[in-house]
């Protein structure tokens, strides 16, 4: 699910800010001396694009264990980062000419590697919210999905699509949204929060916790992926004025990144591309994925 009428408002957003920037681009061309010192090109650069520039390589930070945006697979015997996330990567390394290099760290510690400087972007089907804005930059929304209450065979039947959910013990990715949307939404139900997916899935299993609230895709694949697991009725769409989807982050030292970022997302969902991708993403989900997300 990809929020279509909201990639459409996006988009139209999108092209009224290239076209404001284009117009502004202008008019500084028209009135700026030539700087004698340094290649302007260069000198304007924020210091992440010089690196990146410099390097010849783009860093993105992310949390693998989010199929089909990120996940890890075995691909000719090696274990590989793959998913619609590091696609949606490799074209913003393309279009800026060079490589993409990964690195997956806990989702709770992306934004702070990105504030250091230790990844120059983070694709992690994050959600730009207000909190996360306060210290990092976010592209233009690319991804969008309802939220699901995994819980167990045996107990699906105690989740309804209109329960309240007192009571209940509810597994949350530590630092993802799900842990607000719980204490706003859900406020009766015991909010647990776990840093890896994997072992929410794990108390789950053990009964540790009744339930888990991911984001919808990925609810419906651990429940693929583990027998006894069942995406239950209680699906919903976060609150209007919460309703965040995911973007890209970016420091907000580094304009520039971000405006090269908006530029790739933009093209692939003109180009066609995007569905492309994401039908590659899903295409890689098959046996070997779901061995890896039961037992990692
Ligand atoms: N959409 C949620 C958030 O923005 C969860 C994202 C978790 N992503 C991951 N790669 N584990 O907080």
């Amino acid at each position: 699910m990809k929020g279509n009428s909201i990639m459409k408002k996006a988009k139209k957003i999108v092209t009224m800010i290239l076209v404001i920037t284009m117009l502004a681009g202008l008019a500084a061309c028209s009135s700026k001396t030539e700087s004698k010192t340094e290649n302007p090109e260069t000198e304007k650069m924020s210091d992440t694009m010089k690196k990146i520039k410099k390097s010849g390589k783009i860093v993105v930070g992310t949390e693998a264990s989010f199929p089909p945006l990120e996940f890890h697979k075995e691909i000719d015997g090696k274990d590989t980062i793959t998913g619609f996330d590091i696609f949606v990567a490799e074209e913003i390394a393309k279009d800026l000419g060079v490589e993409l290099e990964i690195k997956d760290m806990s989702f709770d510690g992306l934004l702070a590697a990105l504030v250091a400087g230790n990844v120059d972007f983070v694709a992690a089907g994050m959600a730009a919210t207000e909190e996360r804005r306060q210290s990092v930059d976010f592209s233009i929304r690319y991804y969008d999905t309802l939220q699901t209450i995994l819980a167990r065979d045996d107990n699906k039947d105690e989740f309804p699509a209109d329960s309240d959910m007192k009571g209940k013990l509810i597994g949350v990715q530590k630092g993802s949204t799900q842990s607000e949307i719980m204490s706003r939404m859900y406020p009766k139900a015991k909010t647990v929060e776990i840093a890896k997916n994997a072992d929410i899935i794990l108390q789950l299993q053990s009964g540790k916790i009744d339930g888990a609230l991911l984001d919808d895709p990925i609810a419906q694949l651990y429940a693929i992926a583990n027998p006894g697991l069942t995406a239950t009725e209680l699906t919903f769409k976060n609150d209007p004025e919460y309703d965040v989807g995911s973007s890209i982050a970016v420091s907000k030292e580094a304009p520039d990144v971000l405006e090269s970022i908006d530029k790739t997302l933009q093209r692939i969902m003109d180009d066609g591309t995007y569905d492309k991708l994401l039908e590659k993403a899903d295409s890689m989900l098959d046996a070997d994925m779901i061995d890896m997300l039961v037992d990692e």
